[in-house]
Order: structure tokens, then C-alpha cells, then sequence
């Protein structure tokens, strides 16, 4: 049952917790490499929340504002241990070298433990990544027999780490684009004849999905792909009493976007067009330059405005709003993107104007904290009997994961909101709705 009504009893955080990813690339080497220079008291955890975030409690009276890590009981930094797969055999040393994104003064520093870091070998189909060339993969055919040798994989793991709880966060590379049509997605029971029967669309990103969730590990989708996201899986999910969350990680130009587009439409201001361009050198840049990798990847990126902005209830504001989007690989940049916006605003008497933002971001060093805040959220949502889509999360990903029949949340600050309620909530505190009427008419 999902805790709706009262506190919740939330199992212990002690003893390991395994996170484990397929894709051992930019985004998840530089998580655990950074995870490790973290608690060896190298760096420090900016960017993540469940690191560095604060919440008040009670009344702006009380003075009671909490570390979120004291709060909530998650898995201490030292308890975490890695594991994942890749189509290369390189370690997670080699591969954060080979990703560019984290100076080697620093890997160096923490060598000896990434280095014991070795990925399995991949679940792999060209056919869903184009760019790449699998050389590490595991040579079982048949969607069965590849699920079978994931979860023989996790078990294998689970016992030579000794590790409590897991959990599974898909740091791969987007796969082509896929919408869940047709019978075969909408129900467990047509898509488990479905995996029976090989069906040719089903890609590796599902295979990893479904051999999570029947070991009872929660899965979050870091990529755009459709992966955890169709009826059947939700079904699975909720069977399995799972946590899942997704999907497409939100970092540069999303984030930006879900910062800003809200402002404009709580002042009324109208917006004609968005023009979003960005340069990127990294091998998620290379899969991305495939259209059919990108076509995913711009799915995920366009839904954004149109959610918050509504036009169809604010015609005369957002109407006639043109919203573009284009990824260009630019192998000079490597991981550090750069990502421009034009953005075409109008005000009073619809008078135009003109912001540009220019993000020179890094990538996987925005990344990195939402793998580690997702781990622990979704380890914590597991402990306390949440199961099903985790839709508290949304403040993490560029197209949160939702009931069909409601809408996603894209406001980064509605999501801030909805996430940190669901902490106090999950701690029998008394939600903050910031009304604050009572301040100022109690005493009468
Ligand atoms: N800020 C960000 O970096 C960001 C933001 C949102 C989403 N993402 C998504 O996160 C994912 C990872 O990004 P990245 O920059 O680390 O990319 P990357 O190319 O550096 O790493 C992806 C890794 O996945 C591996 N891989 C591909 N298919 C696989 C499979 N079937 N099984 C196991 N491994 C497989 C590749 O070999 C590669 O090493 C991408 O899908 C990307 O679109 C990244």
C-alpha cells in the first residue's frame, strides 16, 4: 500500500547498497569517481541535494531547518558500492580517463578503487544505437535468455559485494526513437508473450528494466529512452511493489529552461519563439548525431515548454510559440557543451524583446549528482514501501514519468515543492503550503 495517510515505517538505511549501471560512460564515471573523492574528503558534493540540501519544518516561527541527510534515514556515502555493464572492457578508471570530464590529478587520486571497478558484459543491439559498435557483450540470444543473464549478473553481484539493498539507474546511451504503440506495451500479459516471442522492437534499455524489477530493485531511466516507460512495466512495477522513476536526466539547457519558463508565464509574459542550439563532443554527442538517436533525445526536450507555457489556454501569450531544438556533434568540445538560447519574449502593449543565454556547461558534472540523489531517493522509496511510478522525482529528469492520465509537472520549482513535501510527508511532518495566513490572523 502506498503510504498516503499516515507516517510511514521506513526500514533501516544500514548495511551496503549496490548501484548499479548499465553504461559505465561520461555521466556514471564521473559519478563514482566523484562519490569517492567525496568521502575520501577530496571534494565536496555541489550539486546534489541529498548531499547539501536543507529543509525547514514546521512554521517560519520554529527555527527548524534540517540537513536532508540527517532527516531522512539514507545510505551513508561509505555504505555505496558500484557495479555496471558496458559494450567496452575498459574499467571505470580507464573509461573516466578515456571520458575527459574529471582531471587526471584528481582520478588519479582515487585510482586503486576505480580501477577494481570492471563493467559485465552488455545486453547490446545495434540496431537501437547505431554509432556504436558492441565489443563486450554477452553472446546469449533471445530476449529471455539475455534477461536471465542480467539477473544472474545482479545475484552474482549482490553476493560477491555483500551488499543489503540495490538499486539500478540506466546510464546508457540513447537508444532510437520508440513510441509504445500497438498491444504489445500496454499490458503485462501482451508483453510478456512478447519478450517469449522475441518481439524485434523490444531494445536492451527494457531487457535491463525487467531484469531489475523481478529481482525487486528500483530502476530510474537517465535517458530519453522508453526503457520503464509503458503501461506494462508500470504494472510490473506496482506487482513487484518497485519504485521507478525517469526519464532523460534534466542538466543544461532543460534545466535553464524549466528555471526560466516558469518565471515568464507567473509575470504574463508571452513568448514567440525559443530557438535552442548546442555543441557537444562527447560519445553521447556521437550517438546523438544519428537521427534517429536524436529524435528520442528532441522528443524529450520539446515537451517541456509546451507543458509549463500551456498555449492552448494562453493563446494570446503563447499561441503562436515556435520552440526549435538542435544537438550538433563538435568532437573539439568534447563533454563541455555548449548550449545557446534565443529566446523571443513580449511584454505590455506586446511590445517584443530578446534574452540570450549562453551555458558553457559540463555535462556529466551535472549530471553526476542526480545519479547520486536518485540512488538514494529511490533506495529510500523502496525502504518505505513506495512502489510504482515516483512521480516526487520529476525535479530530476526532462520528462518526468506519470500516471496516463495525468500530465507531467515541469516547473522546477512546483517539483522542489513536491519532492521536498514528500520528505516531510514521509516523515509524519506537516506539509508546507506557504499560505501563512495563520501568521498574521491566528492571534485575533
Ligand atoms: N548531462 C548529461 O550528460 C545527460 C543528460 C541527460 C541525459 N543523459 C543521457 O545519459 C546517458 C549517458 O550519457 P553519457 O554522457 O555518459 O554517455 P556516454 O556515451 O559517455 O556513456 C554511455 C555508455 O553506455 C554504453 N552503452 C551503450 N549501450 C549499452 C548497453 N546496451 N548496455 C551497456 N552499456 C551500453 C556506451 O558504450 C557508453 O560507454 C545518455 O543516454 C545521455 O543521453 C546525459
Amino acid at each position: 500500500m502506498v503510504p498516503i495517510d499516515s507516517p510511514t515505517k521506513i526500514k533501516s538505511a544500514k548495511g551496503k547498497l549496490g548501484v548499479l549501471m548499465p553504461g559505465l560512460g561520461a555521466v556514471s564515471t564521473t559519478f563514482v569517481a566523484g562519490t569517492l573523492a567525496i568521502r575520501n574528503g577530496i571534494s565536496s558534493p555541489i550539486g546534489s541535494l541529498t548531499q547539501m540540501g536543507t529543509l525547514r519544518l514546521g512554521k517560519r516561527t520554529d527555527n527548524r531547518e534540517v540537513n536532508i541527510k540527517d532527516f531522512v534515514p539514507i545510505t551513508e556515502l561509505d555504505d555505496l558500492v558500484f557495479g555496471g555493464w558496458d559494450i567496452f572492457e575498459d574499467n571505470c578508471y580507464e573509461a573516466a580517463i578515456n571520458a575527459g570530464v574529471i582531471d587526471k590529478e584528481l582520478l588519479d587520486q582515487v585510482k586503486d578503487e576505480l580501477s577494481l571497478i570492471k563493467p559485465m558484459k552488455a545486453v547490446f543491439d545495434k540496431k537501437f544505437v547505431k554509432k556504436l559498435d558492441g565489443i563486450y557483450v554477452k553472446s546469449v540470444k533471445g530476449h529471455r535468455a539475455r534477461i536471465e543473464a542480467l539477473r544472474q549478473d545482479i545475484q552474482n553481484f549482490r553476493k560477491s559485494n555483500n551488499v543489503e539493498r540495490l538499486v539500478m539507474i540506466w546510464c546508457g546511451s540513447t537508444e532510437v526513437y520508440q513510441e509504445p504503440k500497438g498491444s504489445v506495451y500496454d499490458t503485462l500479459d501482451s508483453f510478456e508473450k512478447a519478450l517469449d516471442n522475441d518481439e524485434s522492437s523490444i531494445a536492451p534499455s527494457i531487457l535491463y528494466a525487467y531484469a531489475a524489477i523481478k529481482e525487486g530493485i528500483p530502476y530510474a531511466n537517465g535517458a530519453p529512452n522508453l526503457s520503464v516507460d509503458f503501461p506494462a512495466m508500470h504494472s510490473l512495477a506496482s506487482k513487484e511493489g518497485v519504485p521507478i522513476a525517469g526519464k532523460d536526466f534534466k542538466t543544461g539547457q532543460t534545466l535553464m529552461k524549466t528555471i526560466l519558463a516558469p518565471g515568464f508565464k507567473a509575470r504574463r509574459i508571452g513568448i514567440d519563439g525559443w530557438f535552442s542550439t548546442n555543441i557537444l563532443g562527447n560519445r553521447d554527442g556521437e550517438v546523438l548525431d544519428d537521427p534517429e538517436s536524436f529524435k528520442t533525445k528532441e522528443v524529450s526536450k520539446l515537451g517541456v515548454l509546451e507543458e509549463i507555457l500551456e498555449p492552448e489556454k494562453y493563446p494570446d501569450l503563447y499561441g503562436d510559440l515556435y520552440h526549435k531544438v538542435r544537438i550538433n556533434y563538435y568532437p573539439p568540445r568534447g563533454d563541455n557543451k555548449e548550449g545557446w538560447d534565443n529566446i523571443d519574449i513580449k511584454g505590455w502593449l506586446g511590445y517584443p524583446m530578446q534574452i540570450k543565454v549562453d551555458f558553457l556547461c559540463r555535462d556529466s558534472i551535472l549530471a553526476a549528482p542526480i545519479v547520486l540523489d536518485l540512488a538514494l531517493f529511490l533506495d529510500l522509496a523502496k525502504r518505505s514501501g513506495m512502489h510504482g511510478i515516483q512521480e516526487w522525482l520529476s525535479f530530476y529528469f526532462k520528462s518526468p514519468m506519470c500516471k496516463p492520465d495525468l500530465y507531467p509537472m515541469h516547473d522546477l520549482f512546483a517539483q522542489k515543492v513536491k519532492l521536498e513535501n514528500t520528505l516531510r510527508h514521509l516523515m509524519g511532518e506537516t506539509l508546507i503550503t506557504h499560505l501563512g495566513l495563520d501568521y498574521y490572523y491566528d492571534e485575533e
